[in-house]
């Protein structure tokens, strides 16, 4: 079922007992939607297990189909997908809606570009009012055209695809995932090399599915903090069993909501631990968090482990700019965290998250204000002064934004006084089942 914009479905949560027990969160979302694109790219059948079948990445699985590929549903997170090959997008008939999804859309710009077919992309209410500019600024290097298009590089947006795409170097301005796999994904098509510079490495999903595939993609450090990426173009990708690992934004929230309540004890399962998401963790540690790592494994190119979390008092720390790629969705639930530290906690470099589903650098800011919470915002840089009781009470406005409803329940489910948000729909984008598995460790939600 899509989202349902019209309507908004209100949600309270308020302290009760203890967080106990064990469970699993859905799959990676970043890993669901590559998993998705590749298949779809590769000829022959792709199995998936794990898939996360939020509102977002079921986006991804239709656009999939109007391009041409077979997606079916085997049953719980088990999906198979017979692909049309690099290049062998057909042209779709109607105009591919990502909804709320930043990643599907961005990630197929990339896919469409390198096929010599036209396209037209959309989204909803907040796709609609983030940035796309900097996507089709290196593909248009790459050959591919921007048709029609709202002011400032908005969605709705037809692309049309190159015939001959070009391989390009491409130095990337903005930390991000999404521009990156747009990049590789559109030199699948391009003959010879295909570079993304970064200068601070992000999420590297799709290098790491592309060799999975087998691809040939190179990967080296540049500067401090960041890569250059190679990728040979034109592969005969090979098709591929996907297990997709359980997805460590998602998670952040039930490790921090048994951080926050007082004698709770959760073990979240086969959580991927790529350091190149983790951040949350190293920071959650600094600030006196017991996370204990439990049963590490490989789990089909990317490192998991069970996560185990019990109840502990926090401290203010300060998070430096360099770490914000490695944690950049998990800064609201942080900030939930900081709220209930001793002391101030400052994170630094921020300025990705005004281009979130909402502004989620404001939405955060307003989220805790709203509850009692000194927060104040000094350019890319927010301060949250920590008091170990949180008055709560506040109503919440979540902006179409999954991230904000969830680290408000949670900040709910810590505070004095009920945490209501305006709408709990946009939850179902990336973590179906958020609810029922907080209420199944004890948590009070209604
Ligand atoms: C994602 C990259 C990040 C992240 C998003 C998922 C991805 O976005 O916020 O939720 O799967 O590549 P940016 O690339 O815009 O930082």
């Amino acid at each position: 079922m899509p989202v349902d914009t019209a309507v908004s479905t209100p949600l309270s949560a308020r302290r009760g007992g203890p967080l106990r027990g064990r469970a699993r969160v859905p799959g990676d979302k970043s890993i669901s939607h590559r998993a998705l694109i590749l298949g779809a790219l590769t000829v022959g059948e792709t199995t998936i297990s794990g898939l996360l079948e939020g509102e977002d990445v079921l986006r991804t699985a239709d656009a999939m189909r109007a391009l041409g590929a077979k997606v079916e549903r085997g049953g719980d997170g088990i999906w198979r997908i017979h692909g049309v090959g690099v290049g062998g997008f057909t042209a779709p008939t109607v105009p591919l809606d990502f909804g709320n999804s930043g990643t599907g859309v961005r990630l197929m710009f990339g896919a469409i570009a390198g096929c010599p077919i036209k396209a037209t992309l959309d989204g909803d209410a907040s796709l609609r009012k983030r940035p796309m500019r900097r996507i089709l600024d290196p593909l248009e290097k790459m050959g591919a055209r921007v048709l029609d298009q709202t002011e400032g590089g908005r969605l709705p947006l037809t692309l049309q695809g190159a015939r001959d795409p070009l391989p390009i170097v491409y130095e990337s301005p903005v930390p991000s995932a999404q521009l990156k796999s747009a990049v590789l994904l559109a030199g699948l098509a391009a003959p010879g090399e295909t570079t993304v510079i970064e200068a601070e490495a992000t999420r590297d999903h799709t290098e790491r599915m592309l060799k999975h595939f087998g691809a040939k993609v190179v990967s080296k450090p540049h500067g401090e903090h960041g890569r250059r990426i190679t990728l040979t173009g034109q592969p005969e990708l090979e098709p591929a069993n996907v297990v997709v690992p359980a997805d460590p934004s998602s998670a952040a929230f039930a490790l921090v909501a048994a951080l926050l309540v007082p004698d709770s004890d959760v073990t979240l399962e086969a959580v991927m631990t790529n350091p190149l998401r983790t951040g949350l963790y190293t920071t959650l540690k600094e600030m006196g968090a017991k996370v204990e790592t439990l049963a590490t494994r490989d789990d089909g190119g990317e490192e998991v482990a069970d996560l185990r979390v019990t109840a502990c008092a926090l401290k203010g720390v300060d998070v430096p700019p360099e770490r914000a790629p490695s944690m950049i969705d998990e800064y609201p639930i942080l900030a939930v965290a900081a709220a209930f530290a001793q002391g101030q906690t400052r994170m630094r470099g921020l300025k990705e998250l005004r281009v979130k589903e909402s502004d989620r650098l404001e939405a955060t800011a307003a989220m805790l204000r709203a509850n009692g919470v000194t927060v104040d915002i000094d350019g890319d840089d927010m301060t949250v002064t920590g008091n170990t009781a949180v008055t709560g009470g506040g109503n919440v406005t979540t902006h179409m934004d999954h991230r904000i409803a969830m680290s408000a329940l949670v900040m709910g489910l810590a505070s004095d006084n009920a945490v209501r948000i305006d709408d709990s729909a946009f939850i179902a984008t990336s973590f179906p089942g958020f609810v029922d598995l907080m209420r199944s460790l004890g948590g009070d939600l209604a």
